[in-house]
């Protein structure tokens, strides 16, 4: 149902796009002309969310708008490699399908933008959304702002204030790779934090973010109070798409170092300003990256992050969203990560597997195959110094995605590595969805999201162990449907 103020602006939107050369139109066109060949890659995952065609990649202005989950990206519209950044845009009532919506910012070329790149959104005063997203061009990054014309947040309007804030908001300080705005409110006051580092990304150790408070309603004039976080760590050049916000009566810090992203939680004093952490871990060391964050009608704090794929630009698409996930603290203190509960909706009817032996040599499990599934294992180690779990295993017997706990407490998925602790009892949660999947270990307390290059054919499930004494306690499966992606209003 689309309201009245949106059918206007929908309308106003149409007809500024059947303007020829229009950029949002001409970008649209070019991305109409990949769904063909993206729709029939079979090996295109079909429940993680993912655009009509071509690359995206950070989740950007992630925000719960009178009843949708509001879901911008980096997009480029006109291949399926990075380039040529505009905001793609999606929203979904259930965390589960999807309606494609048309492109909702590009690149402003006569002001002399070349690439809007990632930012987020804030429920302003007038209790309307805004976008602030990092402006590139000939120039230092700047920061600019955007209002939505509908409720349905189709049509955006660039401020006329734009450039709201310029490299020159912090004085004498020079601060490199400026970018990625997160917004969030406390006590009354509107905030905003950046990314970025002190040394032209010359040395590691001078990665900051940055911390601003708006100074008016409108959300067009900034004050710089400060670096709210040096990130004093040589293994770490520069901070991209930093979030601050509150969980659970904490403060987390989330950032993206070019390296698997790190939270940290802690305190936060606004008025020095200073994030000080008192525990840190790794958000998900596998291949997803530059985290955002939004909060839905009943409080549950969601996590995005962009899925690489790392698949041939010739297939029409490149990436994924990994699976929206709720946020909560651990009574260890640490961060816990659970995909939405709604994903169930996409279950058809339960499979276990029977009994198999658990040797080195792998055992195909019987019952139970597929590409697009998820899986709940529960496992003991006993004396064993591992257990390995494979998905997309051939016929022949060729291996595919590993999943290996060690007696040491590793958790290894993929290439990455993670230390879950020794536990009696392991807990597993896997989603497989074609070439990508995920594995969420004891409660969300690790998560990691990887990816596969089995063959088309490649579906069975093997488990191995080394060693004596491991027990593999049960094993549940259930096929997923596909989710649905409603591209009816991609075409505006
Ligand atoms: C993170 C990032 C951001 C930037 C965007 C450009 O993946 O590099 O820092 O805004 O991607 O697409």
């Amino acid at each position: 149902m689309v309201s009245r103020r949106s059918f206007f602006a929908v309308a106003l939107l149409s007809s500024r796009l059947r303007a020829a050369g229009d950029p949002l139109q001409k970008a649209m066109e070019s991305v109409r002309a990949s769904m063909p060949t993206a729709a029939a890659d079979p090996e295109r995952p079909v429940y993680h969310f993912h655009p009509p065609a071509n690359w995206s990649n950070d989740p950007n202005g992630t925000i719960f708008y009178r009843g949708w989950h509001h879901l911008f990206y980096q997009f480029n519209p006109y291949g399926s490699s990075w380039g040529h950044m505009h905001w793609g845009h999606a929203r979904s009532r259930d965390l589960v399908n999807w309606e494609h919506l048309p492109i909702a910012l590009a690149p402003s070329v006569e002001k002399g933008e070349t690439a809007v790149f990632s930012g987020g959104a804030i429920l302003a005063l007038d209790g309307r959304p805004r976008i602030f997203y990092t402006s590139i061009g000939e120039r230092a990054p700047e920061q600019w702002m955007a209002t939505p014309a509908d409720e349905d947040l189709i049509v955006w309007t660039k401020s006329r204030q734009n450039p709201i804030l310029t490299t020159a908001v912090h004085g004498a300080l020079k601060v490199d790779d400026w970018r990625d705005p997160f917004l969030f409110t406390e006590s009354g006051a509107t905030y905003m934090v950046c990314g970025g580092n002190t040394s032209g990304r010359r040395w590691g150790g001078s990665g900051q973010v940055q911390l601003y408070r708006a100074t008016n309603d409108e959300l067009t004039h900034w004050t710089h109070l400060g670096p709210v976080f040096e990130c004093r760590d040589r293994e770490i050049v520069n901070i991209e798409c930093p979030d601050l916000f509150k969980l659970d009566g904490k403060w987390v810090l989330i950032i993206s170092p070019h390296k698997p992203c790190e939270y940290f939680l802690g305190s936060l004093d606004l008025a020095r300003p200073r994030f000080t952490p008192e525990a840190r871990g790794i958000l998900d060391a596998g291949m997803d990256y530059a985290s955002n964050i939004s909060r839905d009608q009943s409080g549950r704090t969601i996590l995005w992050m962009w899925g690489r794929t790392g698949n041939p630009a010739a297939k029409g698409w490149n990436s994924v969203m990994a699976l929206p996930r709720i946020l909560s603290l651990g009574s260890d203190g640490f961060l816990r990560q659970q995909p939405a509960p709604e994903l169930e909706k996409l279950r058809g009817a339960i499979v276990t597997a029977a009994a198999v032996p658990l040797t080195s040599t792998p055992s195909v499990l019987q019952g139970i195959r597929g590409d697009c599934m998820e899986l709940e294992i529960e496992l003991t180690l006993g004396r064993a110094a591992w257990v390995r779990l494979n998905l997309r295993c051939s016929e022949s017997g060729k291996a595919g995605a590993a999943i290996t706990i060690t007696n040491e407490g590793l958790l290894t998925v993929g290439k990455a590595t993670t230390l879950l602790g020794q536990n009696d009892r392991y807990r597993l949660r896997v989603f497989l969805d074609k070439r990508v999947f995920e594995v969420y270990a004891n409660g969300g307390l690790a998560a990691l999201y990887s990816t596969t290059d089995a063959g088309r054919d490649d579906l069975g499930i093997t488990v191995s162990v080394g060693g004596e004494g491991a027990e593999v306690v049960a094993v549940k499966g259930w096929p997923l449907k596909p989710a649905e992606f409603d591209a009816s209003r991609f075409h505006v």
